[in-house]
């Protein structure tokens, strides 16, 4: 197919409601960029698309209609090589020869449609879009008008998942006390402040949050931070979850994205405080794809990327199981995660009154788990007591 016949396919592909994503690579010149992604946007219900490519270490962003986009997609792809245009439904992989002939492969999607593509639902946010909300503005997400800023969607949206699955847990907690959080691993705290913002400024609820992270600098940001907020009971320290000894009772331990077993410590001091609520979104699941093995999983377990994946799940199974026998209700939901890597499930757990027939039920589920895996999690390490049946 000619280059100039593709036309009314790109047209095609730029759908509001099933254009993803779009990546020009491979330039035919060197002093162009190597990688140009294009993202659909949306302002006041007006879709837009966002050219983004890389120039002396910074990430330039470019927007435009969608008509005067496609005019510019069509010119750049007779400078480059490779296109590839992510939908709702396919992929299209596009190759392009020197003589201007393009090829197209047809592949299965490989990217989750997200809520940009969701008008209604952005209505809905727990932070609304386009008021000013001062913490947004420092942290680079928003404008002082209360606008995203371009390349900040995802943590925006991120953010407002986050404070709907807090929503969901809410009713847990008693209005005439002060809620005791911590946030371990809370890096630069975009969702500590916005857990402090919709906890304490819009639902009115007393709050005592500290962010707890091994990073003394942005720890020293984040406190600073929060000082010029005028976020006054938001506290953040320097130090390793291990090692942490907080004042108890917890209300609500989050850790969203520490590292590895990081996870299951932040789950240790939580269970141990008797929190009435955890949220923890696991990363780097590393531990249990070293101890995994079943002959029977052979064909799953043989390749290095699915026993990856495995292993991941597998993790947070037994992290999940391991909560409801040392007594917590427990979900896996999914996160929004704006990469869309299988980092994306969150564990939220309930604290509820032990039952001892449920118990053993539990344990018994747990051993059958482990005995077929061959698998022996940290989290089990640490409450090897409260195990023996
Ligand atoms: C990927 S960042 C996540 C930041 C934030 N919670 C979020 O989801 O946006 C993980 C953070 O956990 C911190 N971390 C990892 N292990 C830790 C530990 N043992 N004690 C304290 N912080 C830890 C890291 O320093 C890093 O800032």
């Amino acid at each position: 197919m000619k280059l100039d016949k593709i036309n009314s396919l790109i047209q095609e592909l730029l759908q509001e409601n099933s254009f993803l994503q779009a990546i020009l690579s491979s330039p035919r010149d060197r002093i162009l960029s190597q990688k140009i992604t294009i993202r659909p946007f949306s302002i006041k219900n007006n879709w837009r698309l966002q050219f983004s490519h890389q120039q002396n270490q910074k990430v330039i962003h470019k927007n435009y209609s969608v008509e005067e986009g496609t005019e510019k997609i069509l010119e750049a792809l007779k400078h480059y090589k490779q296109a590839l245009f992510c939908t709702v439904s396919k992929d299209y992989q596009i190759l392009i020869s020197k003589k201007g002939e393009a090829t197209i492969i047809h592949k299965p999607a490989s990217k989750k449609a997200t809520p940009l593509l969701n008008h209604n639902r952005s209505k809905n946010y727990l932070l609304k879009e386009n008021e000013p909300i001062p913490f947004l503005q420092e942290l680079g997400v928003s404008s002082n008008l209360g606008k995203v800023l371009p390349g900040k969607r995802d943590k925006f949206c991120q953010i407002n998942r986050f404070l709907e699955m807090v929503q969901d847990i809410v009713p847990y907690f008693a209005k005439d006390k002060t809620l005791q959080i911590v946030d371990f691993g809370c890096g630069k705290a975009y969702l500590t402040f916005a857990l402090y913002y919709y906890l304490h400024f819009q639902l009115k609820y007393k709050v005592q949050i500290t962010g707890l992270d091994l990073k003394a600098d942005v720890v020293a940001q984040c406190q600073n931070l929060a000082k010029k907020l005028g976020f006054t009971h938001l506290h953040f320290i320097q130090g390793d979850i291990n090692a942490y000894m907080g004042n108890e009772p917890i209300d609500l331990m989050v850790s969203l994205h520490a590292c590895d077993t990081a996870t299951d410590a932040a789950l240790e001091k939580a269970v141990r405080w008797q929190a009435q609520v955890i949220m923890v979104v696991p990363c780097c699941q590393h531990e249990l794809y070293k101890q995994v093995q079943c002959e029977s999983l052979e064909p799953l377990l043989s390749h290095g990327i699915l026993k990856e994946r495995f292993s991941a799940l597998v993790t947070e199974a037994a992290r999940a199981k391991l909560l409801e026998i040392l007594g917590y209700k427990t979900q896996v939901i999914e996160f929004i995660d704006m990469e869309h890597t299988p980092k994306n499930l969150l564990i939220r757990a309930i604290r509820q009154s032990s039952s001892e027939t449920r118990h053993a039920e539990l344990l018994k589920q747990y051993y059958q788990f482990k005995k077929t895996l061959e698998i022996k999690p940290f989290l089990e390490k640490c409450f090897i007591q409260e195990l023996i049946s």
